[in-house]
């Protein structure tokens, strides 16, 4: 009854109490790493819905990124992945050659740039959505090497609530909820929040709304994800930024480009290095766990398992 109650508050625009809160105090919950060792902080992009702006949102980010330290992108939409095309990049293996037994994770890795490494996903791969416990673990296993080559990893999610998705966002450092305005988009984020949540209730995920036409606009999104999350799950998202819907994002895309490459000083690409400073000081709050080595402990999976 909850949820029912929830959607029609995201839906009606009912007036919803919110208060800004920066949420709990992160914990590491993870064991040290017994060798001490130094792993890439891992920032996973996430929404419910698709064509939030995961991957323009990724693409730019790990741009960014990537001007300070190294950087790996992982394209996690692992059947459909188009990370590749947003990096101008033609990789010649991707992560379905290490689901097949193929590849190693390592070999699968195609350098973009300097300092910007990209783990390709595969396209048109229905089953890469639902991958068995084994499969996630080969992946796991590969990423817990290659975390600590590099200072941070971007997870470019797929869309939805799949076990991996939640998987995948649980064991990141920093989740970036986006959505846009949109009640569908918005819908699908508290939905995505509520399960998220329940997986890791120690967390502190932040919200990006994307595609505003306004500030208002920005706010009234912004307030009615806070307001709803605070009311049905006693939790709320810290909201961090806003992205302008922009032209640009279409112009960049079809010259497969980030923004804040091609058109850094659009509003669009300015508001995007505004997200990256912010993500970045988060970075620096966070206990960088390791995303594989995370993944590793949580998959659940041991040779007799199958
Ligand atoms: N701020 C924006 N302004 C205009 N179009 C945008 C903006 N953000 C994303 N888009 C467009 O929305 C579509 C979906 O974006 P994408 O990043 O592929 O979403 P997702 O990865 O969440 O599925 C793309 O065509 C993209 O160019
Ligand atoms: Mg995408």
């Amino acid at each position: 009854m909850k949820w029912e109650q929830a959607l029609q508050l995201l839906r009606f625009g009912q007036k919803i109490p919110t208060e800004r809160t920066t949420g709990p105090a992160l914990h590491c919950k993870v064991e040290p790493d017994p060798l001490g060792v130094v792993r890439a902080t891992s920032i996973c992009v996430v929404s419910g819905k698709g064509g939030t702006g995961k991957s323009l949102v990724s693409a730019s980010l790990a741009n960014l990124l990537a001007r300070r330290a190294r950087t790996l992108v992982v394209d996690a939409d692992f059947g459909v992945g188009n990370a590749h095309i947003l990096q101008d990049a033609s990789p010649q293996y991707t992560v379905v050659d290490v689901v097949e037994g193929r590849r190693d994770l390592r070999e699968v890795v195609h350098t973009c740039g300097e300092q910007l490494d990209l783990l390709a996903g595969g396209s048109g791969y229905a089953r890469m959505a639902g991958l068995t416990p084994y499969e996630l673990h080969l992946i796991a296993g590969g990423l817990e090497k290659l975390e600590l080559s590099y200072r941070y990893v971007l997870v470019d999610s797929a869309a939805g609530v799949s076990s991996q998705t939640v998987a995948l966002a649980a064991a990141s450092d920093v989740t970036l909820l986006v959505t846009t305005p949109d009640v569908t988009a918005m819908t699908d984020a508290y939905a995505f929040l509520k399960v998220f949540l329940q997986r890791k209730p120690v967390s502190d995920p932040l919200l990006v709304v994307n595609r505003a036409t306004s500030a208002e606009e920005a706010e009234a999104t912004a307030k009615r994800i806070l307001g709803v999350s605070q009311k049905f799950l006693g939790r709320q998202p810290r909201w961090v930024a806003t992205l302008p819907e922009d032209r640009a994002a279409f112009r960049c895309t079809q010259r497969r480009s980030p923004v804040v490459v091609a058109e850094p000083d659009s509003e669009l690409g300015l508001a995007l290095q505004e997200l990256a400073a912010a993500v970045d000081e988060e970075v620096g709050r966070s206990c960088a766990r390791g995303i594989g080595r995370t993944l590793l402990q949580r998959v659940g999976y041991s040779p007799k398992s199958g």
